[in-house]
């Protein structure tokens, strides 16, 4: 079959490398992708914003199948349409990409089916959410309800920080997607990314992954989209993966359905876990970036049945086949990063790194030019690599992160520390 991939990160080069790697897989094209996805799919210049163009595209190139990486396209209906274009996709209708795209949506799912979350108010007037702050002290969480592409979530330590953020939010700072708030109860533990392949009504885990959010080493700095993962994560140990699966994943599957919203595609619940209790801190409607990376070198089976049976509505009893192994990611980003920072710097060293034994080096943002890799984003490169353990995946990432010959470019040289902690308790 002809496939088509739509999106340009970290995550669409690890599937990518699958969906390549399927006996099902005929042509792989990807839009807009980028110099990574080039050595796996033919990459189109399409507007994902464009479903008329992405259709149309289709059609021309007899696709058969279409799998949307990021959120915007979900949130935005492209399921939508290329399913009343005939066409096959992978991943949520509008109406079910709202556990991401809507933040009160999902919140007034979860009171309203008993799913545990932090506690929350809805608000659209900046007085009354001011008011709201001040009754409950911080440290408090503000949210934008819609999109804001990771800049929605103020986690407040005192009370002038929840204050300012309700004024930016409120006052059009963000957007549309800031037209309303949640505030929300703080929440203490520590947290882990937990996905479902779903079918409307089935869902069949996938290993466990879990990413480190901010910027700087000790998990010191600010919020960035990810600056590396690894899997399996050892605190979604069996009991923790059952009551997530029974209080949150399984009720809010039935929830949607009966909405009339039967969620179809990948369900990642990023959790709060605080002596043994998942707690819903967020939903998306897709892969994280970059825990698919590491969730993709793990993968033994074929992707492209999996996608196409979440689709079919045939997951039941789906089995999907992971490496006892683990894996590990290492983010390399721009200096800068999550700040302003250049594009454009040149990438050297790429092809030695990536010829060590069990690694695979994952591009997130760049271009080429010239038979140059050039960055063109904030997270540029996933060095990625399996082993035994989390710190055998670990060295081995970091050797090859050493080849990388990159001035402009930085990384946290201490991904996966907790679970390495971890391993070294239990031997
Ligand atoms: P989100 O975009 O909702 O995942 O939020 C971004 C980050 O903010 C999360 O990964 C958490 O680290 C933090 N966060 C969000 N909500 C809460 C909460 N209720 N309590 C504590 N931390 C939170
Ligand atoms: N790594 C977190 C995310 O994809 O949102």
């Amino acid at each position: 079959m002809n496939i088509l991939l739509l999106g340009s990160g970290g995550r669409e080069h690890a599937l990518a490398w699958k969906i390549a790697a399927s006996p099902l897989a005929d042509r792989l094209y990807c839009a807009p992708g980028n110099a990574g996805i080039a050595r796996e799919a033919e990459c189109v210049a399409l507007d994902l914003a464009d479903h008329k163009a992405v259709i149309a595209f289709c059609r021309d190139k007899a696709i058969d199948f279409v799998v949307v990486g990021p959120e915007a396209p979900l949130v935005a209906g492209i399921v939508d349409d290329l399913s009343a274009a005939g066409i096959k996709a992978f991943g949520p209708t509008a109406a079910a990409a709202r556990l991401e795209g809507s933040k009160s949506f999902t919140k007034d799912l979860c009171r309203a089916n008993g799913i545990p979350t932090a506690t929350y108010e809805r608000f659209t007037d900046a007085a009354a959410a001011k008011a709201h702050v001040r009754a409950q002290g911080a440290p408090i969480v503000i949210k934008a309800d819609g999109l804001a592409a990771g800049k929605g979530v103020v986690v407040a330590m005192s009370l002038a920080e929840a204050e300012a953020a309700v004024d930016m939010i409120l006052g059009g700072g963000l957007g549309d997607a800031g037209a309303e708030l949640v505030i929300e109860e703080f929440l203490t533990g520590e947290e882990a990314s937990f996905f479902v392949l779903c079918d409307g009504e089935n869902a069949v885990p996938l290993v466990s992954a879990q990413d480190h959010k901010r910027v700087f080493d000790g998990d010191e700095g600010p919020n960035t989209g990810g600056m590396g993962a690894y899997s399996p994560a050892p605190i979604m140990d069996e009991a923790v993966t059952r009551r997530t699966m029974d209080e949150i994943i399984l009720p809010t599957l039935k929830a949607m359905k009966a909405e009339g919203c039967p969620y179809r595609g990948v369900l990642f619940a990023g959790l709060m876990i605080d002596a043994g209790v998942p707690k819903l801190i967020e939903y998306n409607v897709r892969f994280g970036d970059p825990e698919c990376q590491v969730m993709m070198l793990r993968l033994r089976s074929d992707l492209v049945p999996a996608l196409i049976a979440s689709c079919d509505g045939m997951l039941k009893n789906f089995g999907l086949r992971w490496s006892d192994d683990a894996a590990l990611t290492v983010v390399m980003a721009a200096k800068g990063y999550p700040g302003s920072y250049a594009k454009g710097t040149v990438i050297d060293g790429l092809d030695a790194a990536a010829e060590l034994d069990d690694v695979e080096i994952f591009h997130a943002g760049t271009r080429a030019e010239n038979g140059r890799i050039l960055a063109n984003g904030g997270r540029v490169l996933n060095v990625s690599a399996s082993g035994r353990t989390v710190k055998e995946a670990q060295a081995r990432a970091y050797a090859a992160v050493d080849l990388v010959r990159w001035p402009e470019g930085f990384c946290r040289r201490d991904i996966g520390y907790r679970a390495i902690a971890r391993e070294a308790k239990r031997r």
